[in-house]
């Protein structure tokens, strides 16, 4: 197969292991950074050309696009998708993905569980919007965050007014949430593929933050998932249509509450903690889907 690996940098970790793994398998593969791709959009037509090329002979691509380019990066996306060119997580999925308050509304439709989460955009509602919520600690997250950056908490009733003040100050969209306290700054990382868990990890937070993001200075552990853990994950990767996820979960008193669902999960973190070449997984999973596309 030609492969194109979607990624603004070829040498970041789940780039590069996803580009050896589909070597390694005998296939030709390339990175291409999305922002040097360029499009021409006739009646019936749609063209890639980087660098000077029509892209014309790609079986298949592996978007891993930025949150900071979301726009750009789905427009390409779609793009390929236009020339018939599979991809492992589609455009709208990826768009999907991005929106968090989008994300929430999606799962809660699907009755999977969720912390409370509240939304307004108007100042004059934000005392009754923490009042829905109940008793602080609070959770504030930026609509479009990743990587833990865009999540506070707030200890206070009056914190949690005060940082809903300041983001609507700075005209950014935000949501608010019950602060899941049980989980101790501990999650659960679900990397699905094609509809099954392929790898899990506990990430915990480092000491002295509630955050459990890698990025933050977590640390990643081994787990085993429950049942319905595991059957949560799947669910909530095909309610936002990802062929490749890697699902949040919070383990609290009252089961199972899916975070967010990630449209361009790192493979660092989860291929140490789970010993598993999730590279070649998702590799494989392009190479059965492509195979069912073609004798259909
Ligand atoms: N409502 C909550 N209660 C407790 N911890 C939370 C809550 N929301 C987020 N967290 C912690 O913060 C981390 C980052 O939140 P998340 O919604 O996944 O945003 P990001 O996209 O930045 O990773 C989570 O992995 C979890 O450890
Ligand atoms: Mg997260």
């Amino acid at each position: 197969m030609n492969l194109a690996i979607l990624s603004r940098n070829r040498k970041l970790y789940s780039t590069k292991r996803l580009l050896e793994a589909a070597q390694l398998r005998g296939h030709t593969v390339r990175v291409v950074d999305p922002l040097r791709c360029y499009m021409r959009i006739n009646p019936g037509l749609a063209e890639i050309h980087f660098k000077g090329k029509v892209l014309g002979d790609t079986d298949a691509i592996i978007p891993r696009i930025g949150a900071s380019i979301t726009f750009y990066g789905t427009a390409v996306v779609r793009q390929f998708e236009s020339m018939g060119v599979y991809t492992v997580n589609g455009s709208d999925a990826i768009g999907r993905a991005r929106d968090k308050l989008r994300s929430m509304q999606l799962l809660s439709q699907q009755g999977i569980g969720l912390p409370t989460t509240v939304c307004a955009h108007s100042p004059d509602d934000t005392n009754d919007l923490v009042a829905m919520l109940g008793k602080a600690p609070h959770v504030l997250k930026l609509v479009e965050g990743t990587q833990g950056q865009g999540v506070v908490l707030a200890e206070t009733h009056a914190a949690s007014i005060g940082l809903a003040v300041a983001f609507r100050g700075v005209k950014a969209h935000f949501l608010m949430q019950e602060f899941i306290r049980e989980a101790k700054g501990a999650d659960l990382r679900a990397f699905v593929v094609g509809g099954k868990v392929v790898a899990t990890m506990m990430r915990q937070a480092r000491e002295g933050e509630f955050r459990s993001n890698l990025h933050r200075g977590g640390s990643a552990l081994r787990v085993k998932l429950s049942r319905v853990e595991h059957d949560t994950a799947i669910r909530a990767a095909a309610t936002m249509g990802l062929g490749v996820a890697g699902v949040d979960l919070l383990r609290s008193d009252r089961g199972t509450l899916v975070l967010e669902v990630n449209s361009s999960p790192g493979l660092e973190g989860i291929e140490a903690a789970s010993g598993i070449d999730v590279a070649s997984v998702i590799i494989e999973h392009i190479e059965k889907s492509i195979g069912l596309r073609k004798s259909a």
